[in-house]
């Protein structure tokens, strides 16, 4: 039997922060993954190229059941303390769009920097070890793993949500939490690509791969202004998977196509300076054109020359390509999610330490928590912020 101050289960994100504060503070850490090696969900993040946080980072950014949650991990770790950390490491980065920064190597990097803290910090590793049961006695928690017996003073759960089994996501911590008499809220896929019904999908199928730009609003007013990319199952592309989050079955999604424009002011401007032309003509500089002609097929637009269209005609086109309604048929799930929604509920948890309240020694942080961040490297920071909070602690 082995005994140690404190075990994480999970050598992820938030899991490999945690043990590395828990090593400098002297507690001696062992990081338990039931995987073959560590971070693969930030080896494979942000391309391969990890967007490892976002300079706007704030609770703005976060769902969560309870808003504040998140607030005081993320304000006493912040994103310049991790930028810090990558500087440190020479890690080279650059930011790509609305305050996201990436390497500019591999995601290999982020990987190496935190199992290279976790050297220095003295933590031990082992993989490819399963948790058959964990109990608690007066000594603490007792591990029964496919390795041996353990017995720790804390225990940390770090094993991230359900998105993408493949890579060996588990429902592991919101069954631990359950069995400890937690609260665990509802899980559901959040940053996830649209499926149409068949046929919305047969009628955009012809437009796989094209991407504009866009502004998508969910019922609850939720907006974000980014690109929608149109695949062989649906919608994708970041204003797509951002709306996601926010979206429930049975509602429609509601899309500016010119989100740049005033519409009806550029429509009669544009019957103005070009009377003879047709409204197919005119829309096919602004918006593919293929797209365009999708549209007339549909009958969503009717098409002439832009001379004929009276004003109440011209509102018509401008409502329609202003607030383009689609009502999406599910998610792809948490096949291709990055992120779970839902999890451990928050008011089970100090936001100061990630400790459950009624159950002394046991912590849950990273995505397990009901908290999920926007697409942009706000999903690493949580992880980040809320296991160096957990490592000060544990
Ligand atoms: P994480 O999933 O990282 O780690 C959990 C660990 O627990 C894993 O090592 C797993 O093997 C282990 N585990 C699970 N069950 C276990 C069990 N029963 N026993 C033992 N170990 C167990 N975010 C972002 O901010 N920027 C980005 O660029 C991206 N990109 C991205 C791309 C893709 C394709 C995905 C799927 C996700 C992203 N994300 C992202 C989201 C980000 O990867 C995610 O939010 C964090 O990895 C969460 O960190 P955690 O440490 O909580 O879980």
């Amino acid at each position: 039997m082995m005994r140690i101050d404190v075990v994480v289960i999970g050598a992820g994100a938030a899991g490999l922060m945690c043990a590395q504060q828990a090593g400098y503070r002297g507690r001696s850490v062992l990081v338990i993954d039931n995987a073959k090696k560590p971070g693969r969900k930030i080896l494979i993040s942000g391309g391969g190229r990890c967007n490892f946080t976002n300079h706007q980072t704030g609770p703005q950014a976060f769902l969560c059941t309870n808003p504040h949650f998140c607030k005081s991990a993320l304000a006493r770790y912040t994103q310049q303390d991790f930028i810090d950390l990558v500087d440190r490491h020479g890690v080279n980065y650059h930011e790509k769009t609305l305050g996201q920064l990436f390497c500019d190597e591999s995601a290999k990097e982020i990987v190496d920097v935190l199992l290279t803290e976790c050297d220095w910090a003295g933590v031990s590793l082992q993989f490819q070890t399963e948790i058959l049961s964990v109990t608690k006695n007066d000594e603490g928690f007792v591990l029964l793993t496919s390795k041996g017996e353990i017995v720790c003073q804390s225990l940390v759960v770090a094993t991230g949500g359900l998105s993408m089994p493949k890579l060996g996501a588990t429902p592991f911590g919101y069954k631990l939490a359950e069995q400890f008499g937690l609260d665990v809220l509802p899980t559901r896929a959040g940053l996830v690509p649209f499926t149409l019904h068949q046929a919305d999908k047969e009628a955009f199928a012809s437009l796989a791969g094209v991407s504009l730009p866009v502004a998508v609003t969910a019922e609850d007013g939720t907006r974000f202004k980014e690109a929608m990319l149109f695949t062989h199952r649906g919608l994708s592309g970041p204003a797509i998977l951002q709306i996601s989050s926010f979206w429930l079955p049975g509602e429609k999604i509601h899309i500016n196509l010119l989100p740049d424009l005033d519409i009806l002011a550029a429509l009669k401007g544009w019957a103005q300076a070009h009377p003879a032309q047709e409204l197919k003509t005119v829309l096919g500089r602004e918006l593919p054109k293929r797209f365009v002609d999708i549209l007339v097929d549909l009958g969503q637009l009717s098409n002439k020359p832009m001379r004929q269209y009276n004003e109440r005609e011209l509102d018509t086109i401008a409502t329609l390509l202003g607030d383009w309604q689609l009502l999406p048929n599910g998610t792809e799930g948490y096949r291709t999610a990055e992120v779970t929604l839902g999890g451990v509920d928050t008011n089970e948890l100090s936001s100061k330490t990630m400790e459950a309240r009624q159950v002394p020694g046991l912590y849950f942080i990273g995505e397990v928590v009901d908290v999920t961040g926007w697409l942009g490297g706000y999903n690493f920071q949580w992880a980040w912020s809320s296991g160096w909070v957990a490592g000060q602690y544990c």
